[in-house]
């Protein structure tokens, strides 16, 4: 039961006729490189093929307005991560920050996006994120 109203809510989710993605991390700790795009590595749909499992990057398929999100939970050690827009002119895009109590973080932003932009969550400083509660997705809203 506890695990129904999630999966409704993908569903929903999956099965617009927009591409969307959702991507976690496993259970318990997930290390991470400062330095690069974080790889979850469990996928929860990902219908245009937009998220590269190897590389933990997003890339646009179709111009349009997307929905982006990514929640965080380091569990006991500090984590900074942003989401970011990769390409010549890098851009830090929005922030996120947990510390060592299990405590969590999110962050939405809705922006346009044109064919061939990439997007990760790049890891600014921490060693490793934990478990289920880190989501990176992203949904084409128009
Ligand atoms: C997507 O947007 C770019 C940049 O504005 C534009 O050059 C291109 O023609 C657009 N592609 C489509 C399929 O609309």
């Amino acid at each position: 039961m506890t695990h129904l109203f999630p999966c409704i809510l993908f569903v929903l989710m999956c099965g617009t006729s927009y591409a969307a993605f959702t991507v976690t991390c496993p259970l318990n700790y997930s290390p991470i490189t400062v330095g690069s795009c974080v790889r979850y590595n469990q996928i929860l749909c990902n219908t245009a093929n937009e998220y590269d499992v190897s590389t933990g990057i997003f890339t646009v398929q179709t111009n349009g307005t997307y929905s982006i999100s990514v929640s965080m939970m380091s569990g006991m050690l500090t984590s900074h991560l942003t989401l970011r827009k990769l390409g010549i002119s890098s851009t830090y895009m929005v922030w996120l920050y947990t510390g060592t109590n299990y405590n969590m973080a999110s962050q939405t932003i809705n922006c346009e996006l044109v064919v061939g932009d990439t997007m990760c969550v790049y890891a600014q400083s921490g060693s490793s994120l934990f478990s289920v509660y880190n989501t990176f997705t992203a949904v084409r809203i128009s």
